[in-house]
């Protein structure tokens, strides 16, 4: 039980929570770094952090052949409503949702949110998700800006923190290392990055950073990794 992870590549990961699966930000087909296929994976809930198509990706496809329940704010639940996806659950920033063996809180994210389609997508989130049955929380930030309210954030209690780092579209390296240290989080993933040429980055310094300058544990994978958090000891 508890939260364990496989990253999927940029930040899309597919995990188990309290063994369901939850899959986020499913950008697989056209991802230079895909561990799967959207037909191999079979979530119980989808979550999407905001409407830009590296992140949008194959949700529509994912959640017409499982069913599952996609969860978002409410413009980017309104467009899948209108692109077929029939359980499409729009919250908004600030807001909890339950999900049965999940809640969903929605955070702010400093970033913005249209389709590719032009449509308008409100605006960004990231997820602070809380299992019910281990009590394990992961605070997944989405596409941001380092933001000092991640300090009420941490407030919460974060097992495990997944931030991006490749700068030019969000947060780089530096600015994560301050985030961590506002979100305090036991362990920390690095996503968004060497997808593309701008945000190509170096996880191993990034994460030795990590060790010397904050309390957390970096976990870098391969593309296809797992890690399962730890039970607090
Ligand atoms: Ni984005
Ligand atoms: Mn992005």
């Amino acid at each position: 039980m508890g939260i364990k992870f496989r990253w999927l590549g940029h930040s899309a990961f597919d995990m188990q929570i309290d063994g369901h699966s939850v899959v986020f930000d499913p950008f697989l087909t056209g991802n230079p770094l895909a561990a799967t296929t959207p037909d191999a994976l079979s979530p119980e809930l989808i979550l999407l952090s905001h409407a830009h198509g590296d992140h949008v990706g194959d949700i529509v496809a994912i959640a017409n052949h499982t069913g599952a329940p996609t969860v978002s704010n409410v413009e980017i639940s309104n467009w899948l409503h209108g692109h077929g996806v029939r359980d499409a659950r729009g919250q908004n920033t600030g807001g909890l949702g339950d999900y049965g063996f999940v809640t969903v809180k929605l955070t702010i994210a400093f970033h913005s949110s249209s389709f590719p389609d032009g449509s308008y997508g409100g605006n960004p989130n990231g997820f602070i998700v809380t299992a019910h049955e281990s009590g394990q929380r992961l605070y997944f930030a989405g596409d941001t800006a380092l933001f000092s309210d991640m300090e009420l954030i941490g407030d919460e209690r974060i097992d495990v923190a997944f931030l991006p780092i490749g700068d030019y579209f969000t947060m780089g390296p530096a600015d994560s290392i301050r985030a961590i240290k506002y979100i305090r989080p036991r362990f920390v993933v690095p996503m968004h990055y060497n997808t593309f040429p701008p945000i190509q980055q170096d996880a191993s310094g990034w994460a030795n950073r990590v060790s010397n300058e904050t309390s957390a544990v970096p976990i870098v994978l391969d593309p296809g990794g797992e890690f399962a958090v730890p039970s607090v000891v």
